[in-house]
């Protein structure tokens, strides 16, 4: 079995070796409650486990720093699972070993994901204070009666009194997600959502529509015929979503994500223009150089697995740069800053087929970008050019 320090997987390639990782995600998979629709790596929070999952992490981060490239990032993601459902001791254990491993000088952003169920102003000071600098939380829907088809495990008062809470800590920087498409939801109900977040004024939204992921409640509600999904409706939501952000004053910078200028959340920028990363916890996935890799998915494994002193990796992959540039052009396509159209070349006929269709259209400053109609077949468009 190969130890930590030395594994292949995280070896990078010689082209990688002088340059720094500058982008780190950490998966933190405790939920306080399951949801039923959702299908990311996740259990209900244990007690027992979570102490030794969080020594997990810092020693997993050792031994990466051992063999990659020096790591100075300039974003971090804590995401989930809800990083949020740790203790305040536990946050602070976690984040000071992060701090005392990690070079943090050219660091801009901190992100860290909650739940409104979880949120305290001591835990929001506490994150404050050690340099998260952004905060995501998941609101879903202001509608109690849909908070309940979701199967949140927070009102909308406790939402709303978690955001304000959020302000009163110093975040200046925090987006709230929302769902469309949720089963019995109505037109009504989506646009006073869209009114209500905007009333609230975060800096960034990120509103998606309901996907039937497999391994999901939702899925095999689906599969039985219990729930079905209304592909045009979604359409007209969207259209309404990306019409309501648009006169609120922000910017549709990618598919599902609407910020206020220069508020654009800089991880998934660096994910959308295919960087490398570096992610640590069960299931979070890394790409350095011409290698991609992902860790079990399942927190007892990964916790024996590293305490052993063994890779807890499950899968790995050589991403030649013919096919980074591919997922480059493919993520480039889902944001606003589109692709150049010399990238475009070698597809030249697709791409007008695609514009005389009304899919795609070509700026000023020769840039590919999709039309709103095109974001709605951003998949179909997108494989067009893999
Ligand atoms: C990791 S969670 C965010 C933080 C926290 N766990 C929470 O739910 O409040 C990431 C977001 O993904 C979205 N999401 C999860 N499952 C989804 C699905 N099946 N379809 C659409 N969006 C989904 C939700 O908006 C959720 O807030
Ligand atoms: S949506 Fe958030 S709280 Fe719900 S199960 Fe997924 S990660 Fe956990």
């Amino acid at each position: 079995m190969t130890t930590l320090g030395e594994t292949s997987a995280a070896a990078p390639s010689d082209a990688g070796r002088d340059e720094a990782v500058r982008h780190l995600y950490v998966h933190i998979p405790f939920c306080p409650k399951v949801c039923p629709y959702c299908s990311f790596y996740k259990e209900t929070s244990d007690r027992n486990k979570t102490a030794r999952f969080l020594e997990a992490v810092l020693r997993e981060l050792d031994a990466q720093a051992a063999v990659l490239p020096p790591i100075r990032p300039r974003t971090i993601f804590f995401g989930g699972g809800t990083p949020s459902a740790l203790s305040t001791p536990q946050l602070e254990f976690l984040l000071t070993g992060l701090r005392d491993r990690l070079d943090l000088s050219e660091l801009v952003e901190w992100t860290l994901e909650m739940n409104p169920a979880t949120v305290s102003l001591e835990k929001a000071a506490l994150l404050r204070s050690l340099g998260v600098n952004r905060i995501s939380m998941g609101v879903q829907s202001w509608e109690p009666q849909l908070l309940a088809v979701l199967g949140r495990v927070h009102s909308a008062e406790q939402a709303r009194r978690s955001y304000d809470i959020l302000r009163e800590a110093g975040f200046d920087n925090v987006n709230l997600d929302l769902i469309f498409g949720v089963p019995t939801q109505t037109p009504e109900q989506w646009r006073r959502s869209l009114a209500q977040t905007v009333a609230l004024g975060p800096e960034h939204i990120s509103a998606y529509n309901l996907t039937y992921e497999e391994d999901t409640e939702y899925f095999q509600r689906f599969a039985r015929g219990e729930l079905s999904q209304d592909t045009d409706a979604d359409a007209a939501l969207f259209e309404m979503t990306a019409d309501t952000l648009a006169d609120a004053g922000y910017e549709p910078y990618e598919i599902s994500n609407f910020a206020r200028p220069g508020r654009e959340c800089l991880h998934n920028l660096a994910y959308w223009q295919a960087a490398d990363y570096l992610g640590l916890g069960p299931s979070a996935f890394s790409t350095v150089g011409e290698r991609r890799w992902s860790n079990v998915r399942d927190t007892a494994a990964y916790n024996d697995r590293v305490h052993a002193g063994v890779v807890a990796i499950d899968f790995e992959e050589a991403v030649p740069p013919g096919t980074r540039r591919a997922e480059a052009i493919a993520f480039g396509l889902r944001t606003n800053r589109g692709v150049a159209v010399e990238t475009l070349r070698p597809w030249g006929e697709q791409v007008a087929e695609f514009e005389a269709l009304g899919l795609l259209r070509i700026t000023e400053a020769r840039r590919v970008l999709l039309t709103r109609k095109g974001r709605l077949l951003a998949d179909t468009v997108a494989e067009a050019f893999v």
